[in-house]
């Protein structure tokens, strides 16, 4: 039995009873035998969620990158590791091997030790979804600088803020992105971002879309020259294990983003052995994961994961819908993809448009279908496993976050059953619990409580930048001695979690406990009805009620909306209960989005609650002007 790859649902079982029984001689297995490591640990884990303090593989020495390209040279060196496929599909897609990026990563890496950058300096990434993004992330692993990547869709003030939070010295960025039809010019939002900021004093800038842009005598620099100029061997910087490889932000309920550090050997170990498992990745295949590498699903399953195993993995610039909502399908057709990993809200998006954007390719190289980010509805689920995986192609619903660095509940494609919108069973090593209101853990099955884990895994986030009593607020004062997530879940009779959303999109109606997911679920079933957000408001009698924003779908057809409103809570008077019925239905062209797809449902329930003097921050949302539409067409 290997440890390393599951095979089978019972040794699935063996392997998680395992790794709960003596955690640490199981990670200790995984590590030793499939990673590179300059020195071994002196200590495995060490550990107090009090304080809260967590150390894997304490002493251990290694470089990521070493483990990502290096070791693969010998044997797969001439395998395409990064495979381009631009926003434009006329432009030629591009195979970068093992070797090229080993010389590419190099050559980037002696760029970055030219300009002043040295072990434990922050690096902003400020790039598209380009090779330079994978290639600037490994070169500042290779010499120990700590990377954090701001996806390129953010605004200036929001790239300033993060370079201020950091004290970052360097910003990579390009001269401009492309997306769809349109094109971004991102190094005008650098310039922008950095009249607030002191501590950048250098910027590299790569170009893609040969726009004219100004740079600024002493601190801009066009980075291909320098490239060209550079040495194409760099010893890699020896670090520790629980030296820093990267900040990511991610942003709280309340206040500043949180910069979530990511230590070196815990995580590379987790996303590797993951990776593996949960898209049972094998040496030929195609593995593709549509996520932008400014989110760390991104750094996980688009970089690290995937590159430590070895495996050929696709970097996506454009959109979905461009040059129409074919896209996807028309790249897993030409690339083969065997592995597919995108978002409910994607899947939502394809889902609307007419079939004849699947039908017309051929999609027999899919083995495994992926989802992350937000629970997936029944619908979505459906249609994904119907038309993409055709019946054939297990979905894994991977229940993960920014601060867990790599994915905790997931089937296991071939090995652990599916069940619509369920993610299933904890991986190896994970031991979730729920929690009750009162802090005590709920036992025995089916349960719905509060989504904990109760002792550590090795890519848990060790602190957020600069406030570790921040992290300690957050994450471990809810309940003592356990990782909270801030999300509900239920467990069903088996076992199987379902990630029923934050805890804070929980609505109690007379006394009653309510998901928005599940109602959310029964409304989208209505076949006149695209998605859906439900929000509570304060109500006199029944202390929330429910309000529901509802896109329709397109279909030309003019429908009777008191009609369609009372068919709507008769879907969900059948699904749930008629507690759960909606008082209030609001018809929407949109819904307000964060850039990474998920709805706001803050600004939401402020609106359905008439509480509209302050809307708090919105500048993290894709689409602002569907808030001013929404808030004039309110049902007072
Ligand atoms: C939150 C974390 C992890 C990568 C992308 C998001 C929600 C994530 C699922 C899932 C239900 C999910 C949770 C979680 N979430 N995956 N499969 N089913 N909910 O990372 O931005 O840090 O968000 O996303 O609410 O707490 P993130």
């Amino acid at each position: 039995m290997s440890n390393y790859h599951i095979k089978h649902l019972e040794e699935y079982f063996q392997v998680y009873r395992k790794s709960v029984r003596n955690p640490e001689s199981f990670w200790e297995e995984v590590a030793e035998e499939h990673f590179l490591w300059r020195k071994k640990w002196d200590k495995v884990l060490d550990w107090d969620f009090s304080k809260p303090e967590i150390k894997w593989f304490q002493g251990a020495k290694l470089n990521i990158t070493e483990n990502c390209i290096d070791r693969h040279l010998h044997v797969r060196g001439d395998k395409t590791a990064i495979l381009f496929e631009p926003n434009d599909p006329k432009e030629e897609a591009e195979h970068i091997t093992y070797r090229q990026l080993h010389e590419r990563v190099s050559k980037f890496a002696n760029v970055l030790k030219e300009k002043g950058i040295k072990k434990g300096d922050r690096v902003i990434i400020y790039l598209p979804m380009i090779p330079e993004l994978a290639i600037s992330v490994l070169a500042c692993a290779r010499i120990g600088a700590i990377h954090s990547v701001v996806f390129a869709g953010f605004s200036s003030t929001a790239l300033a803020t993060r370079v201020n939070d950091c004290e970052a010295k360097m910003v990579i960025t390009s001269d401009g992105s492309y997306r769809g039809s349109k094109s971004i010019d991102l190094k005008g939002i650098v310039d922008d971002a950095l009249e607030q900021c002191k501590t950048v004093d250098k910027v590299l800038v790569a170009k893609r879309i040969n726009s004219d842009i100004s740079m600024k005598e002493g601190r801009d620099e066009w980075l291909q020259p320098l490239l060209d100029a550079a040495y194409g061997d760099c010893v890699p910087e020896v670090m520790d294990a629980e030296d820093p490889l990267f900040i990511l932000y991610t942003s709280g309920s309340t206040g500043r983003p949180k910069g979530m550090l990511h230590t070196t050997g815990g995580y590379m170990v987790y996303t590797a052995y993951t990776f593996k498992n949960v898209f049972q990745y094998k040496e030929e295949d195609v593995y593709w994961c549509t996520a932008d590498i400014g989110w760390i699903t991104g750094h996980s399953y688009i970089v690290y994961g995937p590159l430590a195993n070895g495996a050929t993995t696709v970097m996506f610039e454009g959109v979905p819908s461009y040059p129409d909502y074919g896209r996807f399908w028309e790249i897993v057709e030409k690339h083969k993809v065997n592995q597919f990993y995108t978002a409910p809200t994607a899947i939502r998006a394809l889902a609307k448009e007419n079939i004849d954007f699947v039908t017309k390719y051929n999609l027999d190289s899919l083995k495994v279908l992926g989802t992350v980010g937000e629970p997936i509805n029944e619908e979505a689920w459906h249609w994904y496993n119907d038309h993409i995986g055709m019946k054939q192609s297990p979905i894994v619903d991977t229940w993960w976050q920014t601060e867990t660095g790599g994915i905790l509940i997931s089937p296991i494609p071939f090995s652990t059953p599916t069940k619509p919108t369920y993610a299933t069973l904890p991986l190896p090593g994970i031991q979730p619990v729920l929690m009750d209101e009162n802090g005590n853990e709920i036992k025995g099955n089916p349960a719905d409580g509060r989504l904990c884990i109760k002792f550590p895994w090795p890519s848990i986030a060790r602190t957020i930048w600069g406030n570790h009593q921040r992290y300690k607020d957050t994450y471990f004062s809810a309940f003592e001695n356990k990782y909270f997530t801030g999300d509900g879940a239920l467990r069903d009779e088996v076992g199987y979690y379902r990630i029923t959303g934050r805890v804070d999109d929980v609505i109690i109606v007379s006394g009653h406990n309510l998901g928005t997911a599940p109602i959310e679920d029964a409304v989208n079933e209505h076949p006149a009805v695209a998605e859906s957000a439900i929000v509570g408001f304060p109500h006199d009698i029944k202390g929330n009620a429910l309000y529901g924003y509802v896109i329709l779908k397109e279909t030309g057809e003019v429908r009777n909306r008191e009609n369609l409103r009372k068919e709507i809570n008769q879907q969900i008077s059948d699904k749930i209960g008629p507690i759960a019925k909606l008082d209030k239905i609001q018809f929407t062209p949109g819904l307000p989005k964060t850039r990474s797809g998920k709805i706001m449902r803050r600004i939401l329930r402020k609106i359905a609650s008439n509480d509209t003097g302050n809307l708090g921050d919105t500048s993290t949302l894709l689409n602002p002007e569907v808030v001013e539409q929404i808030m004039k067409e309110v049902i007072k």
